[in-house]
């Protein structure tokens, strides 16, 4: 057992329920909840303010070292000390951020920080190559996934809890998108580890997901 627990890895296309099931578990176990998704999309939008596309690899190697990227003590993700939460948001810097995690440099700052925040366990990690890659060595590993219709659905409603409408159409093409994205890229692709739990989100609900994870989370606590 690590000095504060266990680690949970949650990985899991995009809006396959992996922020609320990580969220919620963290908080009944008394863990951290840590969303590496945050940060790439932080990193995104620091390379969107410095008004660049992404694509001079240059360019973006040197914003690199120009990122302090973290979390204030509500979970909430920092970019140089102010809290972006709700500016990572944003559909295009969603697609931005995975553009740029094709890139092993910044996927390397950025693991390091995940590595250095979560080894000593007690921790709820959540994001596209936590089991496989971040931590091979976690205790509980669970693989989210859910139909694209109903995940385009959830985007849009999250979309209007914040006052604004999307085409359902728009959200499935632009999840279908990353996904492509990040199951094809050559460095940490998103793939189920081999010992991971698989969970299809599609029927259940979210007290359901959480219920089904906490379960499995308790069973790995000795
Ligand atoms: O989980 P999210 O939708 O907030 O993640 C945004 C993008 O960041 C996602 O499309 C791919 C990238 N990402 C990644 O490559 N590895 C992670 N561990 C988390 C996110």
């Amino acid at each position: 057992m690590r000095p504060n627990g266990i680690i949970i890895a949650i990985d899991g296309p995009t809006a396959s329920g992996k922020s609320t099931t990580a969220k919620q578990v963290a908080a009944r176990l008394g863990y951290l909840h840590l969303n590496t998704g945050a940060m790439y999309r932080a990193f995104a939008l620091l390379v969107r303010r410095r008004d660049h596309h992404g694509h001079d690899p240059q360019r973006v190697h040197d914003l690199l070292s120009e990122a302090e990227i973290g979390f204030n003590s509500a979970g909430n993700i920092l970019l140089n000390g102010a809290d972006v939460s709700r500016e990572v948001q944003e559909p295009d810097i969603a697609l931005l951020a995975s553009e740029l995690s094709t890139d092993p440099e910044v996927r390397a700052k950025l693991v390091e920080k995940q590595r250095t925040i979560g080894s000593n366990g007690g921790v709820v990690l959540e994001g596209r190559d936590i089991g496989t890659v971040v931590f091979p060595d976690a205790e509980l590993k669970i693989f989210l996934v859910a139909d694209a219709g109903v995940r385009a659905e959830r985007r849009q409603l999250e979309f209007e809890k914040m006052g604004t409408h999307i085409p359902l159409e728009e959200l499935r093409q632009q999840l279908e998108e990353r996904d492509k994205r990040d199951r094809e890229r050559t460095i940490s692709p998103l793939r189920k580890a081999a010992d991971a739990v698989e969970v299809d989100t599609t029927n259940l609900t979210i007290e359901g997901q959480v219920e089904r994870v906490f379960e499995l989370a308790k069973a790995r606590i000795v």
